[in-house]
């Protein structure tokens, strides 16, 4: 069996649920706690990293037991940095031979019902590869992937952002969600400060994005490293460059037929946003309950921070991310 993780929503054998639910608790005792930006409970700080209980129990699940294959294509991300649209432009890209632009599964599904994400929704994981897509993502920082994913050299794409991008997109995200479920959410000054402290979901920020790079240095051939920012000056440019990396390069006649451009109009903001599936459903069960489809589709702007930070906040953050990254060679 490739991929074990039943245990965590279908139980199969009860005594190794139980194990596993015994082996968790004792874990996550232990674990120092934090603000949990008013999502029902306390983020738990594991391997250096501040996690949701819910998706922790995911990744202690996936470190146990997730076996990656060779061909798998995982795609990574910092929480609010274009992941829904990543898992658009690689299921489009990968299905272009089953599907076009009028039968993509993407008019009906929500993407993250498409590509799951190893610490939530791991069957699905199975039928995909089953119909020809080995596709997984996940937020899972670069030092805690189940030892498979690095072993196998399974093929992952990164993407990453303006932190303060990510900080105003998550803040909104958590702040609709909550609203929608009338609990009141924070205040942006108090997220802000959290954020900085590293204290949000996946974060520190910085610590997940350098964790990536590095590795993406000194795996080049394994680990694709992508910018928001980037994309979205030259899309086409990039699902070019994505799609040599995971193996379905586009064929001369491919792009003489505008195929790379039909499935970036296909996976755009506007063209997504403005879908029914994306506009009135939910996805379901997110670790922390059901979440609104629109809440992921907000604005889909370079820069929209201007709106919403003061400058000595930007200027703060911008400091911050000065600081992690020197030396590195990334900038942000
Ligand atoms: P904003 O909140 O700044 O609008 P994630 O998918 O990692 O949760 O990231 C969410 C961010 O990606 C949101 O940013 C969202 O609007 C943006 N986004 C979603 N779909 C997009 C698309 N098709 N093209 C560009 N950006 C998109």
């Amino acid at each position: 069996m490739e991929l074990q993780l039943d245990s965590i929503s279908k139980p199969i054998e009860n005594q190794k649920e139980d194990e596993f639910e015994k082996s968790f608790k004792e874990i996550i005792s232990t674990l120092p706690k934090s603000n949990g930006w008013g999502v029902s409970k306390d983020l738990c700080q594991y391997q250096g990293f501040w996690l949701h209980p819910n998706f922790l129990r995911g990744v202690v699940a996936a470190q146990q037991r997730f076996q990656a294959q060779p061909t798998d294509i995982i795609l990574c991300s910092v929480p609010k940095a274009g992941t829904t649209w990543l898992k658009s432009l690689t299921f489009a890209t990968i299905s272009r031979t089953s599907f076009d632009d009028s039968t993509t599964p993407l008019l009906s599904n929500m993407p993250h019902e498409i590509v799951p994400f190893m610490e939530l929704h791991h069957a699905q994981f199975f039928t995909n590869k089953d119909r020809g897509i080995p596709l997984l993502s996940t937020h899972i920082p670069y030092p805690s992937l189940p030892r498979s994913v690095i072993d196998s050299g399974c093929k992952l794409v990164y993407i990453c952002r303006d932190p303060k991008d990510s900080f105003v997109s998550m803040y909104h995200f958590i702040a609709r969600n909550l609203t929608s479920r009338k609990v009141q959410p924070l205040g942006l000054d108090e997220a802000f400060e959290l954020f900085c402290e590293g204290q949000c979901f996946y974060g520190p920020y910085w610590d997940h994005v350098l964790g990536y790079w590095k590795a993406s240095l000194e795996h080049p051939d394994k680990i694709l490293f992508l910018k928001y920012e980037e994309m979205r000056g030259d899309t086409v440019v990039y699902v070019k460059k994505l799609a040599e990396f995971i193996n379905y390069p586009f064929s001369s006649e491919e792009q003489e037929n505008g195929v790379p451009e039909k499935i970036v109009k296909m996976c755009s903001f506007e063209k997504l946003s403005n879908l029914e599936v994306n506009k009135t459903g939910v996805y379901g069960e997110l670790g922390t309950g059901f979440v609104e489809n629109k809440t992921y589709f907000r604005k889909g702007e370079v820069g929209d921070w201007k709106n919403c930070l003061t400058p000595e906040m930007a200027a703060r953050l911008d400091q911050i991310t000065m600081q992690k990254l020197s030396g590195s060679g990334l900038s942000l």
